[in-house]
């Protein structure tokens, strides 16, 4: 047996499966930039970046060493009870750095979920409604009020109800399929008809606290929305005095070639959620909002012993200040079009790819087995994964047959020419009924 195996089978003895969607035996030793090392030594180029929470790379000098700085200074003190200057240096930037041309103020968390939590509470502690909307297929996190919004798997629904009162679900504007897996999009109109006849007969409209977007649906399979959708629906929140709240823990942080994704489409957030890449890995999330909003709640409200961590400060702080350093937003931007060069003839050229989309370094590449009805194959998918891991590529599927293209924005060229080598390669072979041999049991979403 090997040393990966070993591991593994001793995981599987201690960790809760709860706790893994399972793809691949990859037990990971060290990184760097794009690259990952597993416990044989055997290189990989990662596509995943720890499901977009290492937008800067593995182990980049300019972060590990801001965490080494601190963590020889004092590793905690709550903010609870006390100040420290990393969480205020850290607010400021995140307050300067988030769209919306208003004084805001900013919470600290430990994960995604609890920053999505807090949008529940400030909205519904701003406005006084209790209901909150978010879209199908989304995934917001574990959490009870992030679990409540998200509505992506039923084993995130199973066992444990009842989850939050007050959440309900809209369609997504998905720009590739329609509702119901229509091989056709909707309209903007056809996407806001169930919300406008939710608030006509069952959800009164000025009872809404908010709604909860993804620009870009990021675990729901990379969906881009239809033009106009935002716009259209960020009017209608006007008219009814809801509050509208982008989580872009996924889609955040250059990962689409902006600080934002919310810089892609015309509206402005009056919450906003960031996690993941933001302290280069280590747990931290933000809620930054209108100050209006985030001054509607009084302490201990919303509060975590060991939020805004000053390491994790420290951490977030080098992370944004790499961005800047090494134009990692161009630099997302201008890897993202040079891949799109090649992935995007790969509708025409493979009969199982259906679609290519996304936003900087943020692509989904939709697995299918019939072109024209757009029907999923997540075993195509699964098989291709499995393929593109044997040869070094570490890469998974969303949505079931979605292949989540999210390096880290440090690849280099020679690193993307790899992947698109070597991603053309498993769709070849899978054409060629060459992928047959893996098995994909047990894997995936
Ligand atoms: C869009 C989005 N929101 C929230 C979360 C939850 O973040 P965390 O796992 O850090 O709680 C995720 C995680 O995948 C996500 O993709």
């Amino acid at each position: 047996m090997s040393k990966a195996y070993d591991l593994i089978e001793e995981d599987e003895q201690y960790f809760a499966k709860s706790g893994r969607i399972k793809y691949y035996p990859l037990v990971i030793d060290h990184g760097y930039g794009a690259t990952l090392v597993d416990v044989e030594g055997k290189e990989y180029i990662d596509l995943l970046s720890s499901a977009s929470s290492q937008n800067v790379g593995h182990a980049p000098k300019q972060v590990s060493e801001a965490i080494k700085n601190q963590v020889d200074k004092f590793i905690h003190y709550t903010p609870a009870y006390m100040y420290h200057e990393p969480l205020v240096k850290l607010a400021k930037k995140l307050c300067d750095i988030t769209p919306g041309d208003f004084e805001k103020r900013v919470t600290f968390g430990l994960s995604g979920s609890d920053a999505n939590d807090g949008i529940v509470k400030f909205a519904r502690g701003y406005t006084g409604r209790p209901y909150v909307i978010s879209f199908t297929n989304a995934y917001h996190g574990s959490t009870f009020g992030a679990l409540s919004m998200s509505s992506i798997s039923l084993n995130m629904r199973k066992k444990y109800g009842p989850l939050l009162n007050g959440f309900y679900h809209i369609p997504f504007p998905d720009k590739y399929r329609g509702m119901f897996e229509q091989s056709q999009p909707n309209t903007v109109e056809e996407y806001l008809a169930p919300l406008k006849e939710m608030f006509a007969k069952y959800v009164p409209a000025d009872e809404v606290a908010c709604i909860v977007v993804e620009t870009i649906q990021g675990d729901g399979g990379l969906l881009e929305p239809v033009p106009g959708y935002f716009e259209a629906l960020e009017k209608l929140c006007h008219e009814h005095g809801i509050l509208i709240a982008v989580d872009d823990i996924q889609q955040g942080l250059g990962r689409t070639g902006t600080w934002s994704s919310v810089e892609h489409y015309n509206f402005t957030p009056d919450l906003m959620t960031f996690g993941k890449s933001l302290a280069g890995g280590l747990p931290m999330s933000a809620l930054v909002g209108r100050k209006e909003i985030m001054e509607s709640l009084d302490a201990p409200a919303h509060l975590f012993t060991t939020g805004a961590n000053p390491v994790s400060c420290e951490a977030a702080l080098a992370t944004l200040q790499m961005i800047e350093d090494e134009d990692l937003l161009q630099a997302s931007t201008e890897k993202g079009r040079y891949v799109r060069q090649r992935m995007d003839q790969w509708t025409k050229k493979f009969s199982s790819v259906g679609d290519v989309r996304g936003v900087g370094l943020s692509i989904g590449i939709d697995i299918v087995s019939d072109k024209a009805k757009k029907t999923r194959d997540n075993e195509a998918a699964l098989k291709i994964c499995n393929y593109c891991f044997e040869h070094g590529i570490v890469i998974i599927a969303v949505a079931g047959n979605v292949l989540r293209f999210q390096p880290p924005l440090v690849i280099s060229y020679e690193q993307l020419d790899y992947a698109l080598d070597t991603l053309e390669d498993a769709l070849t072979a899978l054409e060629h009924g060459d992928l047959e041999e893996y098995d994909i049991s047990g894997q995936g979403w």
